[in-house]
């Protein structure tokens, strides 16, 4: 009855006039002084993530400052705390006046590890915060320099495998170094239960360094397949490991191309999910218990940081947090055992971990 009472007198002339009216009287209220004290920080241009071990150009206005103030910029972890790095404290560029604002670019030096942060900006004026003052914070993943991402189809489709399939999958230094690694992860994988007559499934097996490591070692009862989402280092390695019980596919992102489920005694990720984003590494976490057989296990490694949230980072280096790898794999049916850990910079570890389907 209401609704239909005003529907009816808001079509009438008066109705409208007097809205109009209202209109203009409260557009007319000239605004509430500003306390001179209540300065307000607003951040023009935040980005929607940071380069580490770089710098970012914020863009501020300031206004309302009564005195003369400095912008303090620092960055907090994701659990509220000042991360272990000097604050940038530049002052304004001149004496404000009260009511107006300035505008002020602050180059703010990035954390040096990957991470999901938050950029605190305030006004402090003799080294103290102001009070008052509004500051702002703005949530910002901060991931690897951009020099070091990745793109391996562009990686593979320039490099000559033939001469370099060594050096394109990791930081190694010699050939001699990589055949090395791989005898040494094959001396791990039998430590792990590899047998010869096993039955592996190598999810972004490269140039193959592991296929190298298993090629005298598995017996014709044993199978290795590899895959990965490089079609020129899938083309190397079929015209490379040549043997009957050797087959290498080309994958998706998130896609295993082999079809025998409940076969494989092992599938192991090696550096690969220090590549994927998490969701990736779930849907291929997936795919690997399709096709292990009852008690087989994965033997997987990651970067976990516990700056990060859940990941972070690019497909150069992606930093997950262990927890959060946990969870994925645990609602995924997988127990999880530490193999072991390194570390891999001041707030980060390698570990590598066996998961085994329940
Ligand atoms: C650092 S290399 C390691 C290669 C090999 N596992 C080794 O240890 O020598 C990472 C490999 O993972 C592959 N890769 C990245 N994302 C992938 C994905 N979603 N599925 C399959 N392979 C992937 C890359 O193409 C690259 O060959």
């Amino acid at each position: 009855m209401k609704t239909l009472l005003r529907s009816v007198l808001g079509q009438t002339v008066i109705w409208r006039a007097l809205r109009q009216m209202k209109r203009a009287v409260t557009r007319a209220q000239p605004a509430p002084p500003a306390d001179p004290r209540d300065a307000v920080v607003t951040w023009l241009n935040p980005p929607p993530a940071a380069e580490a071990k770089a710098a970012l150009d914020a863009k501020l206005r300031v206004e309302h400052v009564a005195h003369p103030a400095a912008v303090r910029c620092r960055w907090l972890t994701r659990f509220g705390t000042p991360f272990d790095a000097e604050p940038t404290t530049v002052p304004l560029p001149r004496p404000p006046f009260p009511h107006a604002s300035e505008e002020v670019t602050v180059r703010v030096p990035t954390p040096d590890v990957v991470g999901d942060f938050t950029l605190e900006i305030d006004l402090v004026r003799g080294g103290e915060l102001v009070e008052a003052a509004r500051g702002v914070r703005v949530g910002l993943p901060v991931v690897g320099p951009r020099a070091t991402d990745i793109d391996y189809h562009s990686v593979y489709r320039t490099a000559n495998l033939d001469e370099n399939h060594w050096w394109v999958v990791g930081a190694y230094h010699s050939k001699a170094e990589y055949e090395k690694s791989s005898r040494e992860r094959l001396g791990m994988l039998t430590g792990f239960g590899l047998t010869p007559d096993s039955h592996v499934l190598d999810v972004g097996c490269g140039t193959g360094q592991m296929a190298g490591a298993m090629l005298d070692y598995l017996t014709p009862r044993g199978r290795y397949a590899g895959t990965d989402i490089g079609v020129e280092a899938i083309r190397f390695c079929n015209r490379t490991f040549r043997r009957p019980n050797f087959a290498f596919e080309v994958g998706g992102l998130t896609t295993v191309p082999f079809a025998e489920n409940g076969t494989f005694d092992l599938a192991i990720f090696f550096s690969v999910f220090t590549h994927t984003f998490a969701d990736e590494t779930a849907l291929l976490l997936a795919e690997a218990k399709r096709l292990l057989k009852p008690g087989g296990v994965i033997i997987a490694d990651v970067i976990t940081s516990e700056l990060v949230e859940r990941g972070a980072g690019h497909r150069g280096e992606m930093v997950v947090n262990k927890d959060h790898f946990l969870r994925l794999a645990a609602m995924l049916g997988y127990t999880a055992e530490v193999l072991g850990r390194w570390p891999w910079n001041r707030h980060a570890e390698r570990f590598m971990f066996k998961l085994r389907p329940q």
